[in-house]
């Protein structure tokens, strides 16, 4: 480990803060008094489980607690709050975890189907989400991501990403009970529950940022403070910008303090001093309130950033590292039932590290974002030999890695992809990503997608883009022109993509609506706090009169959601889905068709998916057996194999 500089205050007196001191520590009591207040089912001490899984793990806890912060007081503090979040916990949650130890594997099963949805755009309210459980069921859903629901200040919000307290639901969407008692009925229901920990900031309206702009020092020290641009400078001269369009810069001048703050993100989220261990331990004490209301995975979001140094550009360092493995080890202390996914949108060679290595682990998830990214700039070009070359890498990783396959989510796509390679092939990085946007956009003729450019950097040209899965295959211009024909191709090149994530090695995730062909919603624009924000494009209202066409077979939402139905059914029945399948590429000598190989036991499933909208020849020649169609039953010879344009199949050796 490289060593570290210790805290120091960014501000210039000397004087320690009295937030430094050992035993000052806020909220804790507040866990402490919700759980036990009126409850019946406090636990027993089972310190014998506690002890062992702490003792498992103290040595280098406290190993990496040191080199970051040296100090003991702050760790016996640490150890002190561990031990009583341990004892907050229920006991069914704290059986969860016993049986989740003894089956670690749990979220990798092949049945495991993710969906992420917005409570307020799906039904309202929590308890509205609780009364649609059925259909996230009839979804074939196991995994419920809800997007950030806790305290946030309207219009200074960014989706809820800006936390105003970590303790608290959003007034319009309920309460901490209600959260708890919709992780009960899901637990009941064997679905389990995701929740964002945003990390890096707080909210400007956060109590710790209100103290800190009134002036009090020791909440300063929480967050990068400066009275004066020098700094500040400096950093600007190495960190690049998140937001270059609506939020550029990584400082915020307060003129009421003539102070600078230091906002990676939007300015009124402020960025976490992480070299305050009373950061880190408060942090903490947030991370393990919200697993002790019954959430399931901790989507720890935009961590890459959580650690800043001059000179660097402030993602990825070292230091971020120790402080994800240390909340592992924490986790599996207090809370072993739960599962940490990492929200790394950066390049693979960033993102793999973010798992840690086998006898050192760090996150249990990560999304798969370049494979994301690349898929659609497959679509786009028609040329699968990225893609595969990026299979060729995941293949490559250890078996227990795990990530999360998506093909939209609520942020843009960032068209992140590995140019080097690709300027090899001919495509230079700059007109490439021109000609993503400019297919995307629809703008190039012969595209059906519809969609909005993201953070268009003026300067430079660079710009993200967004728009939902069904916007992007066509179901939006085809519906607008009522044209039939390109809309059962727009369906077919949708479902194809459904059965190409489902096939991936990981987790799959869908995106709510998506499942109904939910087209892009433009009315964000009449909202003045959205407007300037194109990712509300695909973060509309959840479109419950589309759901009553799904059993309806010559619509829209009922040809497309019967045909993902299908695969997800599959999906949940063959093991060769599980996450621990071997996992390898297959040459189809056709650059349009990517061919992939899933194998578990004596259990083999070939995929060949045409990323062309013309019939092509997969030239494979696999020898070992017969095989047959998963989806109509149909025997077939895995030998130059005819897929339809857009067309896909799933080819199970029999
Ligand atoms: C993550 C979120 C994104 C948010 C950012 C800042 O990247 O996915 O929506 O804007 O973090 O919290």
């Amino acid at each position: 480990m490289e060593k570290v500089e210790k805290f120091e205050s960014t501000k210039k007196e000397t004087q320690a803060p009295k937030a430094l001191k050992a035993g000052n520590v806020e909220h804790v009591g507040k866990a402490g008094e919700k759980i036990s207040a009126g409850k019946t089912e406090r636990p027993e001490k089972e310190d014998g489980v506690y002890q062992e899984r702490l003792a498992r793990h103290l040595d280098e806890l406290k190993w990496l607690y040191m080199e970051l912060y040296g100090n003991q007081g702050f760790f016996e503090d640490l150890l002190k709050n561990l031990s009583r979040f341990y004892e907050e916990r229920k006991p069914s949650l704290k059986k969860l975890d016993q049986a989740r130890e003894q089956q670690p594997d749990w979220y990798r099963k092949n049945g495991m189907l993710g969906m992420m949805l917005y409570v307020d755009q799906f039904a309202g309210t929590l308890n509205g989400v609780r009364k649609k459980l059925e259909y996230i069921k009839r979804c074939g859903v196991n995994y419920v991501h809800l997007m950030p629901l806790l305290d946030t200040v309207e219009g200074r919000s960014d989706g809820g990403y800006a936390v105003a307290d970590f303790r608290k639901v959003q007034e319009k969407l309920g309460t901490m009970e209600d959260l708890e008692k919709l992780a009960e009925e899901c637990h009941e229901e064997g679905i389990s529950l995701c929740l964002d920990f945003v990390m890096n900031h707080t909210s400007e309206d956060h109590e710790w940022a209100k103290r800190a702009r009134a002036g009090e020092r020791e909440y300063q020290d929480r967050y990068f403070f400066f009275d004066n641009y020098s700094v500040p400078a400096m950093y600007e001269k190495t960190v690049p910008q998140v937001f270059p369009t609506t939020a550029p810069g990584n400082f915020t001048w307060l003129p009421e303090r003539q102070e600078f703050v230091m906002t990676t993100f939007y300015p009124y989220q402020w960025d976490l001093n992480y070299r305050n261990p009373v950061v880190f331990n408060e942090m903490v004490y947030n991370f393990l309130y919200l697993a002790n209301q019954g959430i399931d995975v901790l989507r720890i979001d935009a961590v890459p950033y959580i650690w800043k140094q001059i000179g660097t550009n402030c993602r990825n360092l070292p230091q971020v590292h120790t402080i994800v493995r240390m909340m592992r080890m924490i986790g599996e202390i207090v809370c072993p039932g739960i599962v940490l996914l990492g929200e790394v949108v950066m390049e693979p060679d960033k993102v793999a590290p973010y798992f840690g290595t086998v006898e050192k682990p760090e996150c249990h998830m990560l999304y798969n974002v370049t494979t994301m990214a690349t898929t659609w700039h497959t679509v786009a070009t028609r040329d699968a030999r990225l893609l595969k070359r990026q299979m060729e890498i995941i293949s490559g990783l250890p078996s227990s890695y795990t990530f999360l396959n998506y093909l939209r989510c609520h942020d843009d796509i960032g068209w992140g992809l590995d140019y080097p390679l690709l300027e090899d092939w001919g495509m230079l990085q700059v007109p490439h990503k021109k000609y993503l946007n400019d297919y995307f956009t629809g703008k190039w003729e012969g595209s059906v997608s519809r969609g909005e450019l993201y953070n268009e950097d003026l300067v430079t040209g660079d710009a993200r883009f967004c728009a939902t899965t069904a916007s992007m295959c066509g179901i939006e211009k085809a519906g607008f022109e009522g044209n039939e024909a390109a809309m059962e191709a727009a369906i077919q090149t949708d479902v194809m993509l459904h059965a190409y994530m489902l096939f991936l090695s990981g987790i799959p995730m869908l995106y709510s609506g998506d499942e109904i062909g939910q087209v892009n919603d433009y009315t964000y624009k009449e909202d003045p706090n959205k407007a300037p924000d194109s990712r509300y494009i695909h973060r509309g209202k959840f479109q419950w009169d589309l759901v009553d066409n799904i059993d309806l077979p010559q619509t829209v939402q009922g040809r497309l959601f019967a045909r993902l139905a299908k695969l997800e059914e599959l999906r949940a029945a063959e093991k060769v889905f599980d996450a621990s399948a071997a996992f390898w590429t297959l040459e189809t000598w056709d650059d349009a068709i990517l061919g992939l190989v899933r194998e578990k036991e004596d259990g083999k499933l070939v995929g060949l998916f045409n990323f062309s909208d013309e019939a092509r020849i997969a030239w494979i020649d696999e020898k070992d057996g017969q095989y047959q169609d998963l989806l109509t039953g149909e025997s077939i010879e895995a030998s130059a194999v005819s897929v339809d344009g857009h067309g896909f199949y799933w080819l199970k050796r029999v």
